[in-house]
C-alpha cells in the first residue's frame, strides 16, 4: 500500500510539472482527486483492513490528499501568474506609437465669416443682439416704414403665418425693437446676426433661408460721413485693404439718403471678369441714413437724434472671399465642401 501511495505521489507530482494552462490542471485535479480518482479508490480498500492498518494507512492516505491539494494550489498559482504575465505582454500599449487620426469638427463657413464680422464690429465698440425668427408684421414691416400695401413688401416675398405674425425676412426688425426697447432712448450701436426666409425657388444664388447682419448706430450729429467711414473700414477689412470701396445712391424705405456699398474686384482688379460681370466693382451691402419715419415711430425724436443702418449678407461675403459659386452649399452638409474649412489653429491646413 505504502508504495502504491508514493508511486502515486510521484505520478501527480510528474504530471503536474507538463500541465500549461489552468483548464489542464483542473482536468488532471479531476482525475486524481475526483470520485473515480486513485485516492477515492485506495479510501475505499481502507474497509477491508484491520483497525489497526487502517490508522496506520488513513494517516497516509490523508497526507496525500493534504500534500495533492497544496501541490494544485501551488501550481495553481504559478499558471494564474503565468497567464496574467502572458497576457499583460500581449496586451501591451505601445505609447510611443502615432495615434489614429481623430476625426474633428470644423466651424461651418458661414458661422466663420459672422463671427469674424462680429468681431470686427465689437472692436469698434459695437453690441451683438440677436431678435426673434417668427416676427411680427409691425416691426418686420411696418415701423420700417413699409406700411401694409406698400409696393416694397413685394420684393421681399414672406412666409405668413397669420395675417400679423411671419418668418422675418430680413434682420432690419432687430433695430426697430432695439430702438423701441431702450426706454431712455440713449444712443444705439449694435449689430444682429441671424437667420432669414423669404419665399424664393432655391438655385444658385437664392435660397429660401439665408442669414443676414443687420447694423445700427444711432446717436446725435452721426452722419453720412460715419456711414461712409465705418463701412469703409469694414469692407477693406473684409476684402483686403487695397480694395477700392464706392457708395452708390439706392433706395430702401427704411433708410433715406440710402446708398449700395461696391468694393473694387478682387478678382481682377477692376478691369472687369467674370465675377464682377465686366464691371470692376462687386455690390457688397445696403445701407443708408435711418429714416425719421423709423426713428419717430420707435420714441427717438428725428430732430434730436439721427442714426445710420446697414444689411450685409454673411452667405454673399462667404461667396466672394471663398470663391463659392452655389449658395446651396452652406446648406445641404456636404462634407467634402465643409472639410474645406476645418482649420484648427495650429495645425497643418488640408
Ligand atoms: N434689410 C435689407 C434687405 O434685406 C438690407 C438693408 C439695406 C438693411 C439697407 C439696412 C439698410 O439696414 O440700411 O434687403
Amino acid at each position: 500500500m505504502k508504495e502504491k501511495v508514493e508511486a502515486l505521489k510521484q505520478e501527480i507530482k510528474e504530471s503536474l510539472k507538463s500541465v500549461a494552462s489552468v483548464k489542464e490542471l483542473n482536468d488532471l485535479k479531476v482525475k486524481y482527486l475526483g470520485k473515480k480518482g486513485p485516492i477515492n479508490e485506495l479510501t475505499s480498500m481502507m474497509k477491508e483492513l484491520s483497525i489497526e492498518e487502517k490508522k496506520e494507512f488513513g494517516k497516509i492516505l490523508n497526507e496525500l490528499k493534504n500534500e495533492t491539494n497544496t501541490l494544485f494550489e501551488q501550481t495553481r498559482k504559478t499558471l494564474e501568474e503565468q497567464e496574467l504575465n502572458k497576457k499583460l505582454e500581449t496586451e501591451k500599449i505601445d505609447i510611443t506609437l502615432p495615434s489614429t487620426k481623430l476625426h474633428i469638427g470644423g466651424i461651418h463657413p458661414l458661422t466663420k465669416v459672422i463671427e469674424e464680422i462680429e468681431d470686427l464690429f465689437i472692436s469698434m465698440g459695437y453690441d451683438v443682439v440677436e431678435g426673434p425668427e417668427i416676427e411680427e408684421d409691425l416691426y418686420n414691416f411696418e415701423k420700417l416704414n413699409l406700411p401694409k400695401g406698400h409696393p416694397a413688401r413685394d420684393a421681399q416675398d414672406s412666409f405668413y403665418i397669420t395675417e400679423e405674425m411671419l418668418l422675418r425676412t430680413q434682420t432690419s426688425p432687430v433695430q426697430a425693437r432695439t430702438m423701441d426697447a431702450n426706454l431712455e432712448k440713449t444712443p444705439i450701436r449694435v449689430i444682429c446676426p441671424g437667420k432669414v426666409y423669404r419665399r424664393d425657388d432655391d438655385d444658385a444664388t437664392h435660397s429660401h433661408q439665408f442669414t443676414q447682419i443687420e447694423g445700427l448706430v444711432v446717436g446725435e450729429n452721426i452722419n453720412l460721413s460715419h456711414l461712409k467711414g465705418t463701412l469703409e473700414e469694414i469692407a477693406k477689412k473684409l476684402f483686403g485693404s487695397d480694395r477700392e470701396v464706392r457708395f452708390r445712391p439706392s433706395f430702401f424705405p427704411f433708410t433715406e439718403p440710402s446708398l449700395e456699398v461696391d468694393v473694387s474686384c478682387f478678382k481682377c482688379g477692376g478691369v472687369g471678369c467674370s465675377i464682377c460681370k465686366g464691371t470692376g466693382w462687386i455690390e457688397i451691402l445696403g445701407s443708408g441714413m435711418v429714416h425719421p419715419n423709423v426713428l419717430r415711430g420707435c420714441g427717438y425724436d428725428p430732430e434730436k437724434y439721427t442714426g445710420f443702418a446697414f444689411g450685409i449678407g454673411p452667405e454673399r461675403v462667404a461667396m466672394l472671399k471663398y470663391g463659392i459659386n452655389d449658395i446651396r452649399h452652406f446648406y445641404t452638409n456636404d462634407l467634402r465642401f465643409l472639410e474645406n474649412f476645418n482649420r484648427v489653429e495650429g495645425s497643418e491646413e488640408k
